[in-house]
């Protein structure tokens, strides 16, 4: 049984009464929860008449000829044009931020310790992670999780229970869709598990069929080693350094066997967001003897995890020197996740020139 460190705020002291649902709402909650497909739930972002939440936009609302003429007629069906949903300001997303970070506030013990932080980060990244950079298709703009075959993939087994945990929310606040609920969630998790502030912008429209979906294998394979990893980040568009940067997220939550066949934490504190990852990375590993797929567990204490996937960035020549830089330096570490981060919820995603972006405070940061 692994050891957990738990964060102490004041966060955990005062416990926040969870969010009050309306009988409309946990209707639509229900349906949802038996059954996890677009027929049954639909909390419509669709503000395809929305504006920019910081200009005028009107002219370049899905596709038309305005986004011909910038990027020529084969492309423009790919262009996702984020728009902020008409009539909501920044106050309007803190309030969706607070209630979902209350929420986890009142989960803080679930998961044996590691809180909800990891599942929302993880539902966030997988919604993100189906990104194509060169034929642009894929990534959070279209929330196309709740469609087949992206909801039965392998790789996201589990994160009915992340989409769920957020489906309430939706349901109160029906003109969020889901790609920005998602993203947004993840947003909570890093900051509100003591991450850095991620800047962040809304306007994902909600795919309303199977057409935009990709298909399976986009995500990355644990598995596997540094040239799979390389090939699937590098089709996202990522460098090795901000590669290395992302799975950093892996200080946060643990692995279930239920859902990946992996078991454990990666560290003592999987409900802080830190450096820990990289520290614990360069700590002396070897093979768990167990009855489930090859990972390892730590010489010292046995009580931690890494996946093979985990492995070949220490592994690997260049990897392991962004691995060294961020055990040493956690405001690097904080400075590249950010950006890398951003990068990863927009992609796919297109904002007009300008487009500001929104920082949250934190549950801490609003009651000190
Ligand atoms: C080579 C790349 C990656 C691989 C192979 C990988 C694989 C995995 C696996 C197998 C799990 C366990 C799922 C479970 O059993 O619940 C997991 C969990 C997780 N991953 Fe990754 N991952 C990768 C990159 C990333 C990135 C880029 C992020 C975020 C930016 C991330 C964030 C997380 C988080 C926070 C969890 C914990 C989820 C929870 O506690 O429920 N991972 N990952």
């Amino acid at each position: 049984m692994a050891t957990i460190a738990l964060r102490q705020t004041s966060a955990h002291a005062s416990r926040a009464s969870s969010v009050l649902l309306g009988l409309a709402g946990a209707a639509g909650l229900a349906l949802y929860a038996a059954n996890d497909n677009q027929s049954s739930y639909k909390y419509s972002g669709s503000s395809s008449n929305g504006n920019n939440n910081n200009n005028n936009n009107n002219n370049k609302n899905n596709g038309g000829n305005y986004i011909k003429a910038l990027f020529g007629a084969t492309t423009a069906a790919n262009i996702n044009n984020a728009m902020c949903p008409e009539g909501k300001k920044y106050a309007d997303f803190q309030e969706v931020y607070n209630d979902i970070a209350k929420k986890v506030r009142d989960e803080d013990d679930a998961d044996r310790g590691a809180g909800r932080y990891g599942l929302l980060v993880r539902l966030s990244w997988h919604a993100s992670g189906t990104y194509n950079k060169k034929e642009n298709s894929g990534g959070s703009y279209g929330g196309t999780m709740i469609y087949s075959p992206e909801s039965t993939d392998g790789a996201n087994a589990g994160l009915e229970v992340g989409r769920d945990f957020l489906a309430e929310i939706g349901v109160k606040y029906p003109w969020i869709s889901r790609g920005d609920l998602w993203t947004l969630g993840g947003v909570v998790g890093v900051q509100e598990a003591g991450g850095p502030k991620i800047p962040w912008r809304p306007g994902r429209v909600n795919a309303t069929d199977e057409s935009k979906v990709p298909a399976n294998g986009r995500l990355p394979d644990a598995s596997q080693g540094a040239s799979h990893i390389r090939d699937v980040f590098g089709k996202y568009g990522f460098t090795d350094e901000e590669t290395v940067a992302l799975i950093g997220a892996h200080c946060l939550g643990r692995c279930h066997t239920w859902r990946s066949g992996f078991d454990g934490p990666w560290g003592p504190s999987p409900n802080m967001f830190n450096n820990a990852y990289y520290v614990e990375l360069l700590k002396e590993w070897r093979v768990r003897d167990w009855n489930g797929p090859k990972q390892y567990e730590d010489v010292e204490t046995k009580e931690y995890m890494m996946l093979p996937s985990d492995m070949a960035l220490k592994e690997d020549s260049v990897f392991v020197k962004s691995v060294k830089k961020y055990a040493a330096n956690q405001d690097l570490f904080f400075a590249d996740f950010t950006k890398a981060y951003v990068k990863l919820l927009e992609n796919g995603c297109t904002y007009p020139r300008g487009t500001k972006y929104f920082e949250f405070k934190t549950l801490d940061e609003q009651e000190n």
